[in-house]
């Protein structure tokens, strides 16, 4: 590995910067220091040597984020955000899904290679209030930092802005025996990274906010605290940085640009550790770094920041002490040979505001838009076809794993050499990516700022497996998810409002 520090962005950041007419910028928050949240490690029902039961309640709360009145939020076996479920390798997963929300959800693991449409949980799985859903699967992919969050089309982003988001982190062995911090909530932390706006009496309104660019706030919350704080008690310290907002990038550096080292992303290891002072996080991407803090001294506070604006202080206290470093090999990525034959596929993501598609289509729940053999290895070429300045956007495949092979014909980040199910494309850009299956099933892809994906900048592919080429899979569809949103709230369809059937109104389309 060569030492040299990154230290700038790779991004294009005239398009991070494009103020349109949504962009918030983060403010400084308004409220005391408090100790960073740290989500619970959630307990199995019961396991055994090969099996691990669990449960998974979307519940509402309320929760105090700021002085003054509490928020009200939602949430996964709490009030708000989840609890950390912990996934083994190998293991068989069971999961009882319980919706105790006034309104229909799913539960989509972002990450896991599970088969679709049913345990993977996006649009097809719902589960009605008072209902629950049992799936079952098993963890066959390396250690990674993953993630649940709601999915019910077209409402995904405002239930995620209430706060139904949460970590999940799988394990296998090679990660358990390198020499990495491993020790949850001591030195090895999530960071959950959203932005939030507070409206009267410290209450979120989705709609009042509402963008079909994606709904951003000026207020960070980090695992669910407002301007936290974290007392570190190890020299070295990994975190497992999650962008759970609708829309915002994070653009991460500390004081006294204090470099630090990238060791994962989405969904493995990095070859290399990737040496950095300056990283940029979009919409559900995952990245790990281990910040070494032995240059401080007891009583020394560093901060994290975006851009210009704190948030979190790492408070130093006396730290242990290691002479451990980081192995300058961490993974060997996969790297299958493309399957003879199969053509370059094309993705165009497009548009802006409500007008944006997929491949010149709004994203329709019961229409199958492509197909792959599992098992099959395809080259895929992401364009996003906005002029400069434009938007960015982050495009995330379900059910898959795939590698970055190209920008615009150049060499990917170098942060961005392992497994990963989420890349940002930027504007002009064609993203070339080497996509594979190991399970069957229906899976979406879409852009990951949420309310694009609301709005229709989504499709699907159906995974045939070989061994059982007729499978039918019962999909759903917009009409019959609104009408249980309808009922719920108690509206008619006529004065039913969600940000995404929105989109597709103001583009004269019925569902
Ligand atoms: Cu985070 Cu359709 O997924
Ligand atoms: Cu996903
Ligand atoms: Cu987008």
């Amino acid at each position: 590995m060569d030492n040299q520090v990154i230290d700038h962005y790779f991004f294009d950041e005239p398009a991070y910067d494009y103020h349109d007419r949504g962009y918030v910028p983060l403010k400084v928050a308004d409220a005391p220091e408090k100790p960073l949240n740290i989500p619970a490690i959630l307990k199995p029902d019961k396991e055994t040597a090969t099996d691990m039961y669990y449960t998974v309640t979307a519940q509402t709360g309320e929760v105090q984020l700021l002085p003054g009145a509490k928020t009200k939020t939602w949430g996964y076996n709490g009030p708000l955000l989840g609890q950390t479920v912990i996934f083994k390798k190998g293991k068989h997963i069971h999961l009882h899904l319980v919706n105790h929300l006034p309104e229909v959800t799913t539960f989509h693991w972002h990450g896991l290679a599970i088969p679709g449409p049913i345990p993977d949980g996006g649009c097809h799985a719902p589960v009605y209030p008072g209902q629950s859903r049992d799936v079952d699967f098993t963890i066959n992919q390396p250690a990674a930092t993953v993630w649940l969050h709601a999915h019910p089309c077209p409402s995904t982003a405002e239930q995620v802005w209430h706060g139904l988001a949460g970590l999940a982190i799988v394990k296998d062995e090679h990660e358990a025996e390198l020499p990495l911090p491993h020790d949850y909530g001591v030195d090895d932390i999530p960071l959950i990274l959203q932005d939030r706006r507070f409206h009267e009496n410290n209450q979120w309104d989705y709609r009042a906010d509402y963008d079909p660019d994606g709904v951003a706030g000026p207020t960070a919350m980090i695992n669910g605290t407002i301007n936290p704080y974290f007392d570190v008690t190890t020299q070295k310290v990994r975190l497992r940085i999650l962008d759970g907002a609708n829309r915002r990038e994070w653009r991460l550096h500390f004081s006294d640009d204090l470099p630090f080292t990238q060791i994962a992303g989405d969904l493995s290891l990095l070859p290399h550790p990737v040496e950095m002072n300056k990283l940029m996080i979009t919409c559900a991407e995952r990245d790990e770094i281990i910040v070494d803090f032995s240059d401080y001294h007891e009583g020394d506070v560093v901060t994290l920041y975006s851009d210009d604006v704190p948030l979190v202080h790492f408070r130093i206290h006396d730290l242990k002490r290691d002479n451990i470093s980081i192995p300058d090999t961490l993974f060997q990525t996969p790297d299958p040979a493309v399957t003879p034959g199969l053509p370059i596929h094309y993705v165009t993501l497009d548009g802006m505001d409500e007008s944006v598609a997929m491949n010149g289509k709004k994203f329709k729940m019961d229409r199958i838009d492509y197909q792959m053999k599992m098992g099959d290895v395809q080259i895929w070429d992401i364009e996003n076809t906005n002029d400069k300045p434009g938007m960015i956007h982050p495009y995330h495949m379900h059910g898959c794993t795939f590698t970055v092979l190209s920008r615009n014909g150049h060499q990917p980040y170098p942060n961005e050499l392992g497994l990963k199910d989420t890349v940002v494309v930027n504007p002009k850009e064609h993203v070339r990516i080497k996509v594979w299956f190991n399970v069957p099933g229906v899976f979406m892809y879409h852009c990951h700022i949420i309310e694009h994906e609301d709005g229709g900048m989504m499709a699907q592919i159906k995974v045939v497996d070989p061994a059982d080429p007729n499978k039918q899979y019962h999909l759903m569809d917009h009409m019959t998810l609104m009408k249980a949103f309808a009922k719920e709230r108690g509206v008619s369809l006529d004065d039913l409002w969600l940000g995404g059937m929105d989109s597709y109104k103001k583009m004269g389309m019925t569902m």
